[in-house]
């Protein structure tokens, strides 16, 4: 379970997002998400918006927030931070993908089977060589 560890609960902080990376376990591919507070708890999301779904919500120094929810800079859009729902913007009624995490003594861990936890921040240059590699050998 340690592997499945993402951060400490007091590292989510209340008025941003916190990215980490995850390897999606079905295509390998390294992917970014984050971690958002929501009435006490924490929920996890891929960081991509549902508009332009190559444009991050969190570009590596927290989403902004308004009002419990997560606006995307590009276009507006707005998230509830606790369904994912896109409450206003470009993609309205459209949802974020989730990413199940849960709380256990102060950690937050990933709790879905279909990701592997790969480390904190962004993706970086290394998790694109790994993939790329893979593909070669094929
Ligand atoms: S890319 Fe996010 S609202 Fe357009």
């Amino acid at each position: 379970m340690d592997d499945d560890r993402i951060t400490d609960l007091e590292a989510v902080p209340d008025d941003t997002t916190h990215l980490f990376r995850l390897r999606d376990v079905e295509t390998d591919e390294v992917r970014e998400a984050i971690l958002v507070r929501q009435n006490g708890d924490v929920a996890g999301w891929l960081n991509y918006c549902q508009h332009f779904t190559h444009i991050h919500l969190d570009k590596g120094s927290g989403a902004p927030m308004r009002n419990g929810e997560i606006v995307c800079e590009n276009h507006g859009a707005y998230f509830e931070s606790d369904t994912g729902l896109c409450t206003y913007g470009p993609c309205e009624g459209a949802y974020l993908p989730d990413v199940e995490v849960t709380v256990d003594d102060g950690e937050v861990y990933l709790a879905d089977d279909d990701y592997e936890f790969v480390g904190p921040g962004p993706i970086e240059k290394d998790d694109l060589d790994r993939a790329s590699k893979s593909n070669v050998e094929f």
